[in-house]
């Protein structure tokens, strides 16, 4: 379903298999915004590399034919994890992020969860905020030792 404005429309698809290391990389450039050291980036090159076993659980924005921006949603039981949501920088601030987000809660409810949850990355919890969510506790990061990230939690009505 087309979103966004007539000369900038934002397509929702499902991710391709040759193009996983492509968004791997978007995934990583778009991290790099928080002006991250190099070797945090490094840190979180093998968490941000999409596989195989990630098509059927991620989503691709496309904006005049290229991707700009990625979704992930994973659900277990009555509560989804959104996995990843990244922009390409140069999109940043244009509502990709919202279409990502709103695709995360439709493929949340659509599987039968009842809330949304994401460890998010300090720098963007201002978004989670925006979008309605609830901050729900801190875990510390997996990737880089002493970050602690914020939690956020989103309910999905029926
Ligand atoms: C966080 C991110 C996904 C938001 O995407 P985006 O395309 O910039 O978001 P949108 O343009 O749809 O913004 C929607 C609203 O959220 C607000 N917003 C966006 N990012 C924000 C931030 N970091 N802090 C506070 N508010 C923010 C916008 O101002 C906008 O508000 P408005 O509707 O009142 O104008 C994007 O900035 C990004 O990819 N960042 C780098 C990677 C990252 O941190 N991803 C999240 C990992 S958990």
């Amino acid at each position: 379903m087309p979103s966004g404005k007539a000369d900038s429309i934002v397509i929702l698809r499902a991710a391709r298999l040759a193009e996983l290391a492509e968004l791997s990389l978007l995934c990583l450039r778009s991290k790099a915004v928080w002006d991250y050291s190099p070797e945090v980036i490094a840190a979180c090159r093998a968490e941000l590399t999409l596989g195989p076993g990630d098509l059927e659980t991620t989503r691709v924005a496309e904006r005049r034919g290229h991707p700009v921006g990625v979704v992930q949603v994973t659900v277990g039981g009555r509560t989804a994890s959104l996995d990843r949501i990244f922009v390409e920088p140069h999109d940043i601030g244009t509502g990709v992020g919202t279409i990502l987000f709103a695709e995360a809660r439709t493929m949340a409810r659509d599987a039968g969860a009842k809330e949304l949850v994401v460890i998010a990355d300090p720098g963007a919890a201002g978004f989670f905020i925006r979008m309605g969510a609830r901050p729900a506790g801190e875990v510390p990061s997996g990737s880089v030792p002493g970050l602690v990230l914020p939690r956020f939690a989103l309910a999905l009505p029926g």
